[in-house]
């Protein structure tokens, strides 16, 4: 168990004028009331997706990640046509992966990222045109590299020397051609809704512009190996498109640098388009975004005399994220006198951070709704927190409720759409939830829910009983003779 959280009674955010309203830009859309006010997402109750599904139960709605797809796709589309060239836009897996959202995202006409055998796996479960992935990671196996070889993907982003040699080895060994991206760090890393440029990265991933054109010559020396870009990606949940720009110039020079030795056509910029977590947050819409970057991009570009490369971006959270929504059913409510002025009265709901761990992970911060009704009470300041054995386990850290929050209420928290069920574990032994898509008016799973049977399938210390195929428990005789 860790230590309390530190109180942040100085962070507390200011009562809205309306606990029960619902911020257009926090929620899917089309999101609302019914007649006895009950939070409706997809059109349907939360009420009705509790008694079909349980709780907690992770919601996505269908029309809302298509909508962001296609309105990321023609934002991206559109900024590189005004230079002339195209924009491939890939949706980066790790945000939420199933063979569902999978064949929206490329019905909606987005490339697929991912970044393990896994994610490969799914996508490819899901009918994904291989030759539309793409694949990324610090550490890919040589059976991760194998296989992505094998099936033809369509490009690979190697990250180290020792990858580059492994990928080498493979290509050769399969008489195979492998389209290949280096990634660099370009000394622009996001701080959350600021960035920051420094000369020289201290993290795990890619080459520095440094020790970049090393990489590349050696991967022009070997026959299988197409080197088709550079790329970049600067972190996550960024607002504002200065850390991209300056990222984009760096990159540019370097990309310029190594067009003495053979074409490159494509410039990858990766994602990190940041979204409102909460009222307060206010992410530069994804048009002025990607206008933004293609025009850095191509005036890096006139500046050193070169054609501007067509573009490519992997959004994952921009695309998913709002579309999320998790349920929870409260358990119990308890008020802590904080100090003297302050109390705040923490919500327990049945999930946490085995269905969230964002705010244990990164300090994330979320906004909440009572979902079950509405109420007239006054506001309360409340910290919605989970079930499991940690402090640190909150869901949202300060948020105003009806002050007549009670066990049985439903509590619903928007924009959970990504790295929620990605990041989810059984911390616990706590099932994970299901997840339901929503649309049309129509609710179904998309990923199935884990029982206690899932939790007890991985423990070896159990046999399944021949006759009824059941699990039991081993007595202690039957332990000590096996030793
Ligand atoms: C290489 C790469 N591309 C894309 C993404 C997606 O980022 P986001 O979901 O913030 O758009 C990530 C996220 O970590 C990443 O590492």
């Amino acid at each position: 168990m860790s230590a309390a959280p530190q109180s942040r009674a100085a962070d507390v955010p200011a009562a809205p004028d309306d606990v029960n309203a619902l911020d257009e830009k926090l929620w899917p859309a089309g999101a609302d009331r019914d007649e006895h006010g009950v939070l409706r997402v997809g059109g349907i109750p939360a009420t009705e997706l509790r008694d079909r599904f349980g709780t907690p139960l992770y919601l996505l709605d269908e029309d809302d990640v298509r909508a962001h797809a296609r309105r990321t796709l023609a934002a991206f589309r559109s900024a590189a046509a005004a230079h002339g060239v195209q924009a491939r836009v890939y949706y980066a897996g790790k945000a939420f992966l199933s063979t569902e959202v999978v064949r929206w995202v490329t019905e909606e006409g987005l490339a697929v990222d991912v970044c393990t055998g896994g994610e490969l796996a799914i996508a490819l479960a899901a009918g994904a045109d291989p030759s539309r992935l793409g694949f990324h990671g610090n550490n890919k196996s040589v059976a991760e590299l194998e296989r992505a070889v094998e099936i033809g993907i369509g490009s690979i982003v190697i990250d180290s020397l020792i990858e580059l040699e492994r990928l080498a080895a493979i290509v050769e060994r399969r008489d195979a051609q492998q389209a290949v991206l280096i990634r660099v760090n370009s000394g622009v890393h996001a701080e959350t809704h600021d960035f920051l440029a420094t000369a020289h990265e201290d993290q795990k991933f890619g080459f520095t512009l440094e020790d970049a054109p090393a990489a590349v010559a050696r991967i022009r020396e070997i026959d299988g190996l197409v080197f088709v870009g550079l790329h970049c990606h600067i972190g996550s949940q960024i607002f504002g498109s200065a850390g991209f720009r300056e990222s984009a110039a760096r990159v540019v020079e370097l990309h310029a640098a190594l067009l003495a030795g053979g074409d490159i056509p494509v410039l990858n910029l990766g994602g990190g388009f940041g979204i409102a977590y909460r009222p307060e947050d206010d992410p530069t819409p994804i048009e002025e975004l990607a206008t933004g970057i293609a025009d850095a991009v191509a005036q890096e570009c006139a500046v050193r005399g070169i054609p501007v490369p067509n573009l490519a971006f992997e959004p994952g959270r921009a695309i998913v994220g709002q579309a999320g929504v998790t349920l929870y059913e409260v358990g119990t409510t308890k008020p802590v006198q904080v100090d003297e002025t302050l109390t705040r009265l923490y919500v327990s709901v049945d999930g946490g951070m085995s269905d969230n761990a964002r705010p244990a992970l990164y300090g994330a911060r979320y906004s909440a709704r009572i979902a079950s009704r509405t109420s007239d009470a006054d506001p309360a300041l409340v910290r919605v927190v989970g079930k499991h054995c940690e402090s640190g386990d909150i869901v949202v850290d300060a948020e105003h409720l009806p002050g007549d929050i009670a066990p049985g209420d439903l509590v619903a928290v928007p924009a959970t759409g990504a790295y929620c069920f990605s990041l989810s574990s059984n911390y616990n032994y706590v099932p994970r939830p299901p997840v339901v898509a929503l649309r049309g008016g129509e609710a179904r799973v998309i990923v199935r829910g884990e029982t206690v049977e899932d939790l007890l399938a991985r423990d070896a210390g159990l046999t399944p009983t021949p006759t009824e195929g059941k699990v039991r428990m081993p007595v202690l005789s039957e332990r000590s003779e096996s030793k």
